[in-house]
């Protein structure tokens, strides 16, 4: 797959390297992509309009109030005429208008009017890509799907060095054709999903639960259908919405969510990252249990539930070719995670330590470890979308 016949919205922002943005211009046209250009008030005093004109053979954009460009392409249009919109450099200051959702010029407008995916590629001074203020804006920004390339590290225009170099235009290129024309080597496989918490009711309105947002296992899901898995995410009760092209069952308690799981198969790949309770109720009640002045608390007899990855990896010709499982632990994480890689036959555990102090129990990043039987890989702290993102492509190498 290209990006020919594909079209890029260009938004060009102030910084010294907005010159660069003229060979992202010339990368792309030699690939085939249309480039409409957007500048800056900021951006026009690095490069001019004439030469982003010149380069992408396109009417460029610059002001929010003319009359002209209005009769020709309203800014709404404008904003979703693309099959994407990038914004090299983008500045400190539109990053930041991003994040706020303004909307006083031309190319924040733009921003916050369109329907499409939108990949930014930052540059900076160190110091401003550091600040707490840009560190912010980014993870709100991430958290809303914004993609991210760069920046690199190296010397920079202002005699420092360090992170806040505009990527080169190669790098970016690539990001844009990862976007526009993704790799989907999960084509034609199944893959099958569980996240979040179960609950097991006490009565109508009591529950047992475990603690789990659904962050992961659903950023999990997101990764395996963005490489082409057909997925079904078979869900407890969570906050987090529904990821984007992938089949959902909603369930409640353990017992629903295997019999999702089960009527799920077959599956080439499984991963099991709910957090499900280990017990349910013997006898839930069927009416609200009353709490009685003086009255001694219920007794509850509480019953194992299955166990839904242990029940699917013994499951013989059904069993999936790959069996993950999650191992959420505050103490002796390794042996714990070893150990149920054996009792349970996964081929694989994804192990993280969940003990308070690191934050990572409904947070946004997790350390990870990966067990399989080739040994232990120790991965760096990391977004859950990048955990997540790192596991998909580790499947599609195995079952490619
Ligand atoms: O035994 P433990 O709950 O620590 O095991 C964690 C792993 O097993 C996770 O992958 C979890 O999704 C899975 N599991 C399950 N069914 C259960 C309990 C855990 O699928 N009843």
């Amino acid at each position: 797959m290209t990006i020919e016949g594909k079209r890029v919205l260009l938004i060009v922002s102030g910084g010294i390297a907005a010159f660069k943005a003229l060979e992202l211009i010339r990368l792309l046209r030699g690939c085939g992509c249309g480039v409409t250009c957007v500048l800056t008030t900021a951006g026009a005093q690095f490069v001019t309009p004439l030469s982003l004109q010149a380069l992408s053979e396109c009417k460029v954009y610059t002001d929010l109030f003319s009359l002209t460009d209005e009769s020709e392409m309203g800014h709404i249009q404008l904003s979703r005429s693309a099959d994407l919109v990038v914004v090299a450099p983008a500045s400190a200051d539109i990053l930041a208008k991003m994040a706020a959702g303004l909307a006083g010029d031309l190319a924040s407008t733009l921003l916050l009017a369109t329907d499409k995916p939108v990949l930014v590629a930052p540059a900076m001074n160190m110091r401003m890509w550091q600040h707490a203020a840009t560190v912010a804006n980014m993870a709100l920004l991430a958290a809303r799907g914004i993609h991210v390339v760069g920046p690199d590290e190296g010397a920079m225009a202002c005699n420092e060095f360090g992170p806040g170099r505009l990527t080169e235009p190669p790098a970016i290129l690539a990001a844009i054709e990862a976007l526009l024309a993704p790799a989907r080597p999960l084509a034609g496989r199944h893959a099958l999903v569980t996240s979040g918490p179960t609950h097991e009711l006490i009565d109508p309105v009591r529950y047992i639960a475990n603690r789990s947002s659904g962050r992961q296992g659903h950023a999990i899901a997101a990764s395996l259908a963005e490489l082409g898995a057909r997925v079904t995410l078979v869900s407890g009760p969570v906050s987090v919405p529904d990821p984007i092209g992938v089949t959902v069952k909603h369930v409640e308690s353990a017992q629903q969510m295997l019999d999702a799981c089960q009527a799920a198969l077959p599956a080439d790949v499984a991963v099991f990252a709910a957090a499900v309770a280990d017990w349910h109720v013997a006898r839930a009640a069927s009416g609200k249990i009353k709490k009685l002045p003086g009255a001694a608390p219920p007794a509850l007899e509480l019953v194992a539930n299955p166990d839904i990855l242990a029940t699917v990896a013994q499951s013989g010709p059904r069993r999936p070719r790959l069996v993950i499982g999650f191992a959420a632990e505050t103490d002796d994480l390794m042996a714990n995670a070893q150990a149920k890689r054996a009792r349970k036959n996964a081929d694989w555990i994804v192990a993280n330590d969940v003990s308070p102090a690191t934050g990572i129990m409904g947070g946004e990043e997790n350390v990870v470890h990966l067990i399989t039987q080739d040994g232990v890989e120790d991965w760096p702290r990391l977004a859950k979308q990048e955990v997540a993102r790192r596991l998909a492509a580790r499947i599609a190498t195995v079952l490619r």
